[in-house]
Parts: structure tokens; C-alpha cells; sequence
């Protein structure tokens, strides 16, 4: 979005080097984002069009829908054929040769076919789809393509038992693919997850520990209002007592969390050491589509976020107040 690009423009990375990827981009953020200068990797034959109208010297790409889909839940697969991303397969040639026309400078081809995979095939799918179409457009409109790049989406290991992906395999692999059948000498990759997943844990405590009979619970003070991969994907976190590593597990607990819906867990079925009143739950890999995901539902301000280097603990985010939800809503005045 044009707030990520801002963001990284204030984080101090020079905007030539920042390539923007939207999906249904309104005229008012091509607009902002022409002005800072980043590069615009365009989703749709509308947008381009619409950015023509505006005009960039920089350089553009096209993201297009190569047809492979991977992900850890459907909900983030994003290459499948009738994707909502993308310039549709079948119209990426004439796509190209209409940008040519327009005068644009089109210097890539991009590809992004989900989100946290394990498996490394989709990837050298995606790189065999994009090789052909580099060499079609080149043939087809005199278009020769400098960079290809291939996406983001490298999964991490959530279970213990989950496998690593090889990513040196995948390396040799796709450089000797792209090498060997095309011109394209620059590739470039945008994981998201991979870089900063096992970067975070969440710390959340123990306010209630009830027994239902059919089944415990361990009721924490982060729901899906926090960290809502479980609720939304199904998605695994890794759980443990963060005050008891050392002891023995007792029984079998879901830990949920205190948002109205019974949707609201963080992990089922976890063995667990005695959890009372108290305790903390450490919760593994928070740190990809964690807090950037979480929402103030029921009125629950967001967390804190605090920064560990060695053994020294920094507050980077203060906790949001219930003050800080109210700040921005408007009671008419024939309300008041
Ligand atoms: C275009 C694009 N690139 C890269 C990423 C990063 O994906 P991941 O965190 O799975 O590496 C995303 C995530 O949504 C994306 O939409």
C-alpha cells in the first residue's frame, strides 16, 4: 500500500529501490505514489491505463498471473488462474505491447503465487511460466525484459516437525533455469514471512483456567483481536508456559482468548504443564501477519511490541489506550 511505501521511505530506503505491487489501486494512490518516485509494478490493464493518464518516468513492471498457486491456506493462494492479481495469462502479450505503445519504459515480469508454502515446486513453476513469457515478449513486441522476479510466499516451519524449505537448491535451480533460457540477468525475491516470522513471540497471561468437562481451557488476554491467523487460517502457533519450560505436562488445554466468538482461539489440544491464574503463554513465529493484522474488535486496544537485543528489553510500540479508539469518532452534535 502507499502507507507501506511511506513507511519504508521513512525507514530511509531510497524510493528508486522500492517497488510497489497493489491490487485494485485507486487513481488518488498512483497519484501519491508517483510523487514519492518508487517503482510501480502494475496489477491490471485498467490501472495501467489510468497511470498513463498520470504519468511516471520510472521505470514499470507487470505482476501476472502465472496459473500456480501455493500457500498455507487457500485463503492466500494468489497465482491460481482467475485470481483476482495479476494481468490474466492470456493477456499478458498484449498488455506489454499496449504499455510499449503508451510509452512506458517496462523493464520486469512478476509473479506471486501465495504465502507460506513449505515446498519449494511452485517456485520453480512459476520461474518455468515467467521464462516463457519473457521470451514471448521479447519475440512478440520487441519488449527485452531486464528483471524477473518471482515473488514472496517462502513458508516457514510453524510445527516443530515442519521442514525447512531448501532454499540453496531452490537457488541453483532457478538461476540455471532463468540463465540458461532467457537474457534476464537480474532476479529479484520479496519474502515477507521468511525474514521476520521467528523474530516474535507473543506474550499473553493466564486470567482464567476453566474445566468444561468435554474439554479445559486456559482463557489469555490476546484473541483473534491480537493474532488472528488461528481464527481466520487455522493456522498453527507453537504454544508453551513461558514461566514453566521446566516442568511436566499435565493435561490437554485450548488456549482462547476474550473476544465474543467462539472462533476466538490461539491454539487447540496443547498439552500443558499445570496452567493456573498468572502464568504466561509464550506463542512462537508472531512476527509475520501478527500485529499488522491485529484490530481493536471488542474494544480491546492493540498490545504493546518491545524489542529484545541481547538480554536488554526497548519498548518500540506503546500500548494503545481505550482513548486512542475513541480519538477519532464523532458524536453529532443532535446526538449529544
Ligand atoms: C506481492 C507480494 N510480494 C511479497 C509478499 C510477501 O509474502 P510472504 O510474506 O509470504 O513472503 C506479499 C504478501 O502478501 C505480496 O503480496
Amino acid at each position: 500500500s502507499i502507507g507501506e511505501v511511506l513507511t519504508c521511505l521513512k525507514a530511509g530506503f531510497p524510493a528508486e529501490r522500492i517497488m510497489y505491487t497493489g491490487v485494485n489501486v485507486s487513481n488518488a494512490e498512483l497519484e501519491a505514489l508517483v510523487k514519492t518516485g518508487c517503482r510501480i509494478n502494475v496489477d491490471s490493464q485498467s490501472e495501467l491505463e489510468r497511470l498513463a493518464k498520470i504519468k511516471t518516468d520510472m521505470p514499470i513492471s507487470f505482476r501476472i498471473t502465472p496459473g500456480v498457486a501455493s500457500g498455507h491456506s487457500s485463503k492466500d493462494m494468489t497465482g491460481g488462474k482467475g485470481a483476482k492479481f495479476g494481468i490474466p495469462y492470456d493477456k499478458v502479450i498484449e498488455t506489454y505491447a499496449r504499455a510499449k505503445e503508451l510509452g512506458f519504459d517496462v523493464k520486469g515480469i512478476h509473479a506471486h503465487t501465495g504465502s507460506g508454502g513449505l515446498t519449494t515446486e511452485p517456485f520453480s513453476e512459476v520461474v518455468d511460466v515467467l521464462c516463457g513469457l519473457v521470451n514471448r515478449i521479447k519475440d512478440e513486441t520487441g519488449i527485452k525484459l531486464e528483471f524477473l522476479d518471482f515473488g514472496g510466499g517462502i513458508g516457514v516451519p510453524y510445527k516443530p516437525q515442519d521442514p525447512e524449505c531448501d532454499l540453496d537448491d531452490l537457488a541453483f535451480e532457478i538461476c540455471d533455469t532463468i540463465k540458461d533460457e532467457t537474457d534476464i540477468r537480474t532476479v529479484a525475491l520479496e519474502p515477507g514471512r521468511y525474514i521476520v516470522c521467528d523474530s516474535t513471540i507473543l506474550l499473553t497471561r493466564v486470567h482464567d483456567v476453566k474445566d468444561a468437562g468435554v474439554k479445559k481451557y486456559v482463557g489469555v488476554d490476546a484473541g483473534f483481536n491480537t493474532l488472528i491467523r488461528p481464527a481466520m487460517y487455522d493456522s498453527y502457533h507453537y504454544v508453551a508456559l513461558a514461566n514453566k519450560f521446566n516442568k511436566a505436562c499435565t493435561a490437554k488445554y485450548d488456549v482462547v482468548g476474550p473476544i465474543c466468538e467462539s472462533g476466538d482461539y490461539i491454539a487447540h489440544e496443547r498439552v500443558l504443564p499445570d496452567p493456573e491464574e498468572g502464568d504466561i503463554v509464550a506463542v512462537y513465529c508472531a512476527g509475520a501477519y501478527g500485529f499488522s493484522m491485529s484490530s481493536p474488535y471488542n474494544s480491546r486496544p492493540r498490545c504493546a511490541e518491545v524489542l529484545v537485543n541481547e538480554g536488554k528489553a526497548e519498548l518500540i510500540r506503546e500500548p494503545e489506550e481505550i482513548e486512542d479508539l475513541w480519538r477519532h469518532q464523532i458524536v453529532p452534535e443532535r446526538l449529544r
